[in-house]
């Protein structure tokens, strides 16, 4: 496992990396905690490896997202919600699905630390997401909603429309339309349905599971897939990477040969004490 320690000048070289101002593999010499940093969230903040797409959950030990009664806020600990706003940070949008739109009333906007507000999308097959919705406020940041039925928006809001085939879209048309808006690398955040549906189709690159050392019990389960396997053999067995955030650890499971290859340091690491 590596650790990270999220320094503010890994933190500014990386926001360089995404902005295309500086390489991943330069850029001088780093403790070992840096390098951490750097092989956790440089392939999200690379532009020139064609789009990204990564989901992220954040879980208890038992594989839980909540109680019963749907208490979700703290199921990660403070470094897991700063690696989330990190992540948020370095795409360029930011998809979540309508149990969460309504469920958590988020606002998806980067606070915890520095960097861009992605922008902000919400697949809402139904319409069913209030015009005043914290994620759809007025406030600089892209908010668009994905929908399969007509529904008028504020204007600022804008609304790609695509047909349902069996009352879902295809998460393959969804990226198309998105990149087609501009967005080109994305953070899928939640929640499981919604994870599960790229990760059935294919679609994501990478998937991040979360872990903090909490039990819930009861609750409902992160990544809800309809998938059935007979035999562990046949199931899927991604190449891992492991991350200690501090109070959470990061499985970074990468899901594509483009993938894996965006993990491979193209010079040897520079480590040394700074
Ligand atoms: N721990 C974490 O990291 C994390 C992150 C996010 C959320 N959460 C928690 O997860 C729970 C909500 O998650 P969830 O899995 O129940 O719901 P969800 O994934 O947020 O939303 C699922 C809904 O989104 C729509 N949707 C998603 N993909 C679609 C597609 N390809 N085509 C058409 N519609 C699509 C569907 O809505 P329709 O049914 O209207 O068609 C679907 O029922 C909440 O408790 C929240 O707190 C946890």
């Amino acid at each position: 496992m590596q650790n990270v320690d999220v320094t503010d000048r890994v933190w500014e070289h990386l926001l360089a990396i995404r902005s295309g101002k500086a390489c991943a593999c330069c850029g001088g010499t780093w403790s070992a905690g840096e390098r951490g940093a750097l092989d956790l969230y440089a392939p999200l903040a690379r532009r020139d490896l064609g789009p990204v797409v990564v989901a992220q959950i954040g879980q208890s030990l038992d594989g839980r997202v909540a109680t019963v009664s749907g208490d979700a806020s703290d199921v990660s600990g403070p470094d897991g919600h700063a690696h989330l706003h990190r992540m948020r940070a370095l795409v360029d949008g930011v998809v979540i699905g309508i149990g969460t739109a309504l469920h958590d009333n988020p606002r998806l906007t980067v606070r915890l630390c520095a960097g861009p507000s992605p922008a902000r999308i919400v697949i809402d097959s139904k319409a069913r997401l209030p015009d005043d919705a914290p994620v759809l406020r007025a406030d600089g940041t892209r908010s668009i909603i994905v929908q399969g039925v007509d529904r008028p928006r504020p204007k600022h809001v804008e609304v790609l429309r695509l047909p349902l085939i069996d009352g879902k879209f295809k998460p393959e048309t969804v990226l198309q339309v998105l990149r087609k808006a501009g967005l080109k690398s994305l953070l899928i955040e939640g929640g499981g349905i919604t994870i599960a549906h790229f990760l059935d189709a294919d679609e994501l690159c990478r998937l991040q599971v979360a872990v903090s050392p909490l039990l819930i019990g009861s609750g409902p389960i992160a990544l809800t897939r309809s998938i059935q396997q007979a035999k562990l053999a046949d199931c899927l067995r991604p190449d891992t990477r492991v991350f200690g955030l501090g109070s959470d650890v990061v499985f970074d499971c990468g899901l594509t040969p483009a993938a894996h290859a965006a993990t491979v340091p193209q010079h040897p690491a520079r480590i040394g004490v700074s």
